[in-house]
Formats: structure tokens, sequence, C-alpha cells
């Protein structure tokens, strides 16, 4: 058995648990990915070990956890797609409550005491346009955004009950692409916009529906705060040094602090491929809020973590080549 401490990352499979293992392993760690390939790809998973199973698996979870010495846990596993979650509010609970479940079972049976969550700001609900800091009322709006909240309970429950040491990370919109070019977004089916924008742009998908453009926002288009997931992975980094060092609970939004709206993003892939996105304006989604962008503040006191890439331009020139685009405008990175 290796001698760099082994870290047991659900989900790792999937888009930002495959980032985060990837940083894992460069900062010395050994991760070792449990995921039930139901949104990841088996491709993904190239830094350590894995299991592939369902984190509701209590028994497997917990022979992984003691067979491979685990000194951590990072939960992505999860559904996290939040139209589906309004339209399908069971399949999250059963998933994201059900799997927050099993972890902590797991947890309670192997003595295992780091627990990295992966939240979101979709528990914040309506926050309003200002940006949003980690006291912020948590009243979500959509069926994902409520089993996010729930699983930080039960995660603080069982700290007091237990002892154990959490770290809750509250992303805003993950998105960009690892900018070596081994890793980028794949989700079957993408519903996420900036994916959905570059196939319109590239026409391999169609035009892309912008839903709402009657938001109380200056170009009426929902803001959303778009985190690199090359930063997001860093924070966990940092987050589970800081756990490993012995330090107290965590509770962090992740994001950048800057507000981008939907239009704008069109903008930015235009300016960074040279093609325009066809789009056509439909109706709001249900379960969106108008704005959400992070405080990052505290993340950056408790961390000393500030985002490296966050300007929109070099987010996207960074996902663009997964896409099918030459990034004819690289912008500032
Ligand atoms: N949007 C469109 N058209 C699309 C897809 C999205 O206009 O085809 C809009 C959405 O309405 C929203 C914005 O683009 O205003 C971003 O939507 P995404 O689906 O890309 O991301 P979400 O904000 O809905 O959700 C993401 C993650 C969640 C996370 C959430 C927090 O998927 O896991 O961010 O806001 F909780």
């Amino acid at each position: 058995m290796s001698d760099r401490p082994a870290i047991l990352v659900t989900g790792g499979a999937g888009f930002i648990g495959a980032h985060v293992c990837k940083a894992l392993a460069a900062a010395g760690y050994r991760p070792v990915v449990y995921d039930n390939l139901s949104t990841g790809h088996a491709a993904n998973v190239r830094w350590g070990p894995s299991v592939f199973a369902d984190v509701r698996d209590r028994a497997t979870l917990s022979d992984t956890i003691l067979r491979h010495d685990i000194a951590a846990v990072l939960h992505f596993a999860a559904s996290a797609y939040v139209g589906e979650s309004v339209k399908d509010p069971l399949k999250y609970h059963d998933n994201n409550i059900g799997g927050m479940i099993g972890l902590l079972d797991a947890c309670r049976q192997t003595g295992l005491r780091r627990v990295v969550l992966s939240s979101s700001c979709a528990t914040y609900g309506h926050a309003g346009p200002g940006p949003i800091v980690e006291s912020t009322p948590q009243v979500p709006i959509n069926p994902y955004g409520f089993t996010k909240l729930a699983c930080e309970r039960m995660l603080l429950d069982h700290v007091a009950a237990h002892g154990m040491q959490p770290a809750i990370l509250r992303y805003f919109n993950a998105t960009g692409a690892d900018p070596a070019g081994e890793l980028g977004e794949a989700h079957s089916p993408e519903t996420h916009l900036i994916p959905l924008a570059l196939l319109a742009a590239s026409r391999r998908g169609p035009p892309l529906a912008v839903f709402g453009t009657d938001y109380d926002t200056p170009d009426g288009s929902c803001i959303r705060d778009y985190i690199h997931v090359d930063d997001l992975a860093r924070a966990h980094v940092l987050a589970l040094g800081h756990l490993m060092q012995g330090g107290g609970p965590l509770t962090l939004n992740l994001g950048s602090g800057r507000g981008v709206s939907v239009l704008q993003v069109l903008d930015a892939i235009a300016r960074v491929t040279r093609r325009v996105v066809p789009f056509r304006t439909q109706p709001r989604r249900a379960g969106d809020p108008a704005t959400l962008v992070a405080d990052p503040r505290l993340a950056a006191a408790r961390l000393g973590f500030v985002p490296r890439f966050q300007d929109i331009d070099t987010i996207i020139a960074h996902a663009a080549p997964w896409f099918g685009h030459e990034v004819r405008h690289a912008a500032t990175a």
C-alpha cells in the first residue's frame, strides 16, 4: 500500500470529481474513486484505483473505506440537474439524501471522520442581487437545492453526535475544463449553459434556448457566478489539507464573486470562438433564481483560496475545444 494518504472520492468519475482526483494526485494524495457510473465515465478514472458501486450500498462503501485505509472522503456522488429535480423530485430525494445516509452510516461504521461535502449555491434560493455570504438564509426553491441543504444538515447532526471534521463547500456554477486538456465536461444529457451554447455555436447542437429574458437583471437574463473547475479542484485540495492538519469545521462558498448573465456568456463565446451562438428565447425554466453570485471572501480568509481563472473568456477558452472549437481569441490567460 502507498504511503500517500488515500482519499475516497465518491462521484470521482464525474466532471468535478475527476478534476479533483487529478489535483489530489498532484498534491500527493491517492484518490480512490467510488462511482456507480450513472453519469460519470470510467475513462475519467486515471489517478488511482476505483470501485464501481453505489453510495447507497453501505456494505460495499464501508468495505472500500477499510480496505483502502481511507483518511478522508470527498462526497460528490449526487444527481445535479436543477431542471430534472423539479420534474422528478423523488430521484433526488432517493439518490442525494439516500446517498448521504449511506455515506454517514459507512463513516460511523468505520470511524472515518473527515468529510468534504459537495454542496451548492442552489441551497440559497432567491437570495437577491447582491453577493451571497455563507450566513445568508438557505431557502432552496428547487428539489436539488433542498437535497443539498438536507445533506448539509445531516452532516452537521453527525458532527454533533460523533465529533466528525466537516468541510461544506457550496459551489456556484462549475464550468470550464482542465487547462492541460486532459479532462473536459461531458454530461449526458447535457443541460448546462456553456456546453450547450458551445455546441450550438459549432452547429453540433440545436440553437440554444435562452430560458427567460424577463428577469429583473440588467439585460433580463439570469446571472450566475461561473467558477472554473480547475479552481474548484484546487479549493478541495486546500479544504482537505485544512482537515488533515486538524482544522475545524468549514462552511464556504466557492465562487469568483463576479456575476455574468446568460446573454453575456453568449457574447463571450462569440468573442472566444468567433462564432455566433444561435439562440431563441424561451419561457423561464422552473426552479431558476434570477441571480446567484458568491461573496468569496470567507474562502479566501480561511483557505487562502482565490480563483486563478476569473475571466469568463478564459473559462470558455478552456472549455471550447471539447465542443469542437478552435480558440481564436484566448483572452487573458
Ligand atoms: N440556461 C439557459 N439555457 C440552457 C441552459 C441553461 O438559458 O439551455 C440558463 C439557466 O436558466 C440558468 C443559466 O443558464 O440561468 C445556468 O444554467 P445551468 O443549467 O448551466 O446551471 P444551473 O445554474 O441551473 O445549475 C448549476 C449546476 C447545479 C448547481 C447550480 C447552482 O448544475 O448543480 O448551478 O446555480 F447547483
